[in-house]
């Protein structure tokens, strides 16, 4: 890392995250139904939370990286929307909302000016796609479509990455991106909420994950699934008992670190942290 603002927790990291700092996170604009000009963060909370956040991912064995926004991008703590990124190249998001979307290119600033490649999207302006629907189970590539992201742009994704596709339509708006509904643990595990997608979606997640954590819609209200893992570890923004339970049978760790000021923006730990390696990007060279 060359630029001072982030420091490695170890040579050989268990993940490599981006985070982005929340110098200018507010909420200016509704754009989910978590989302109130009432009720907008605490300036100083969120520092605390993020700063927390930031320590408790290095403790887990990840290598963090972060980098700040910019006046005026109040959800750029989400990072994760901004793109795909895997080793050394990426996707850049296409979002949805107007509001949202200068982010992409502020965080493919970031990016390129690290050593990523970016992989270009074809011409086409009905294409949306947002890194919260876009996760990896096993040898598949998941990609929560409908409210944010589209199948076209699943399917284009599938081709540039070069990796099948499985889309998992969301039909509950209060679950507007895959990682609040599914989080992968490891090959055979992954916890999820099966009630927000549509039968298809449940279908395929269902013949897909041989070892489900399968949540109620009031355990994924908590935000439970929208964690990552770093090796054995599973960082999360809440854990009801009975999930905890079930993470140490088998053999997790759980960590809980309260992001609660952004939950109010209705994102949580795996919104906050883009993960650099989403297809295990290791066995790529890694710019940074
Ligand atoms: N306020 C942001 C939005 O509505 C929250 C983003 C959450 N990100 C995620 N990956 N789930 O877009």
């Amino acid at each position: 890392m060359n630029d001072g603002s982030s420091s490695t927790a170890s040579r050989n990291p268990l993940k490599r995250f981006l985070l982005c700092s929340p110098d200018h996170f507010d909420i200016t604009f509704e754009i989910n139904p978590w989302m109130s000009s009432q009720r907008r963060p605490d300036r100083k909370k969120s520092w605390g939370e993020w700063n927390a956040l930031v320590a408790d991912l290095r403790a887990a064995g990840a290598e963090v990286h972060h980098f700040p926004s910019l006046p005026g991008l109040s959800d750029m703590v989400f990072p994760t929307d901004v793109g795909v990124v895997d080793g050394d190249r990426f996707v850049r998001g296409r979002f949805r909302h107007p509001e949202r979307r200068d982010e992409a290119a502020h965080g493919a600033t970031w990016l390129l000016e690290h050593g990523f490649t970016e992989i270009p999207w074809p011409d086409d302006p009905g294409m949306y796609l947002e890194g919260g629907d876009v996760l990896r189970f096993g040898d598949v590539l998941l990609c929560g479509t409908g409210p944010r992201t589209s199948p076209a742009a699943a399917a284009y994704l599938s081709q540039v990455l070069g990796i099948p596709v499985v889309t998992v339509p969301i039909v509950d708006p209060r679950f507007y991106h895959l990682d609040m509904s599914f989080c992968p643990l490891d090959a055979r595990r992954a916890i999820y909420a099966p009630d927000v997608w549509d039968r298809e979606g449940r279908r395929a997640i269902g013949e897909l994950v041989p070892d489900p954590l399968v949540i109620s819609v009031e355990e994924a209200l908590t935000f439970s699934a929208n964690s990552v893992v770093v090796g054995r570890t599973v960082v999360m923004p809440s854990c009801p008992p009975r999930i905890r339970t079930r993470l140490e049978d088998w053999g997790f760790t759980v960590r809980v670190s309260p992001v609660d000021e952004f939950l109010k923006a209705g994102g949580g730990i795996r919104c906050m942290s883009l993960d650099l390696d989403l297809l295990g990007g290791a066995r790529r060279m890694s710019p940074i």
